[in-house]
């Protein structure tokens, strides 16, 4: 039997290469070696935009846009719609009574995500709702309705693999053996930095570099690149681990990594010669994944049928450990 992982992404927006190198390249890998779940998880987009619900449905088709481009295949994996799966909501409640309070507050993603909210808006009070401080319970919902065995995420998400784990030993311990204690799957590549040397690429700061950028936004954002700041002219010597150019370098451009390193080191390079070939290589790599965007963004029934295929599937299974957990918890009363 082959196990079974299931990881989720929230339709906040287009994937970029952080997404891709930290996280979602290994994903389609894993395709061929287990069975896999994605979930669009769009319920969990809605406890931080519940007053833009335009917003979470159009990012939904962009980032099934996103995924099927990267070469998530709906034949080999089931990509889903958490919204779909009311199973999912179900569970929710029932493990609901299994976290204190206490419990979500104190737990490190939460933490810091109320700190954010709290600059943000100030009162904390008027701006944390139930829906949000729960998350994590949704999360193990997620987790749990398919007897996820492997949950390759990133860092920042271990408090809630960890939250999870936590729910299913209490349930187990309560209810009987039902539900299975997932791993987290940490990659090797956990974290890609920013244009500007951040050490986060994200979309609020500005610095990130999206798979569908085109050639011409991805020559305007390397061309702003943070290099080596101590090389002024082209012949001076310089330390390419103090650039990002040379660090994406490593990312997109194979071979040639090598003669970059050395001719920068001894003032062979210049730094605008340097991200031309960065961005030529860049735009190389991508455009095969902007070629199959274009191809779904022209026949968009087809990702209307593979979400609906994949959720109609994701359900059959979330309904089996549905029904195990309703039987262990005694409340199974019309089933024979
Ligand atoms: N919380 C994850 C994120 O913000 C998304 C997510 C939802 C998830 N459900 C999941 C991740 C289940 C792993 C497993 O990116």
């Amino acid at each position: 039997m082959k196990k079974t992982v299931l990881t989720g992404i929230r339709p906040t927006g287009n994937l970029h290469i952080g997404h891709y190198f930290g996280a979602s390249k290994r994903w389609v890998m894993y395709q061929d070696e287990y069975n896999c779940y994605f979930e669009i998880a769009d319920v969990q987009a809605l406890t931080d935009n519940f007053d833009n619900p335009e917003k979470v449905r159009k990012n939904v088709y962009e980032l099934a846009i996103d995924l099927l481009s990267i070469g998530i295949d709906p034949k080999k994996s089931t990509i889903f719609l958490q919204s779909a799966i009311p199973e999912i909501a179900e569970l929710t409640v029932y493990y609901s009574n299994l976290v204190t309070m206490a419990r979500l507050y104190r737990n490190p993603t939460v933490k810091t995500e109320i700190a954010q909210k709290k600059a943000l808006f100030g009162n904390e009070g008027e701006s944390v709702t139930y829906g949000f401080v729960g998350y994590p319970v949704s999360q193990a919902a997620d987790i749990t309705a398919f007897m996820g065995e492997a949950v390759p995420v990133g860092e920042d998400q271990l408090p809630l693999v960890e939250q999870c784990r936590e729910i299913v030993r209490k349930f187990n311990s309560i209810y009987g053996k039902t539900l299975i204690e997932p791993e987290a799957v940490l990659g090797k590549n956990p974290r890609i930095k920013g244009l500007d040397g951040n050490e986060k690429m994200g979309k609020s700061l500005g610095n990130a570099i999206y798979l569908n950028d085109s050639p011409s936004v991805i020559h305007d954002k390397v061309m702003g690149a943070i290099t080596d700041p101590k090389k002024i002219r082209k012949d001076d010597p310089a330390d390419p681990n103090k650039c990002m150019v040379y660090y994406y370098h490593k990312l997109f451009s194979g071979d040639e990594v090598e003669t970059v390193c050395k001719e920068c080191k001894n003032g062979e390079r210049g730094c605008v010669f340097c991200k031309k070939q960065l961005i030529e290589n860049i735009c190389k790599y991508l455009e095969p994944i902007r070629e199959k965007r274009e191809y779904y963004l022209q026949h968009m029934d087809e990702v209307q049928k593979i979400l609906e295929e994949g959720s109609k599937k994701a359900r059959e299974k979330a309904s089996i450990t549905l029904k195990n957990v309703k039987k262990a918890m005694k409340i199974n009363y019309f089933d024979e």
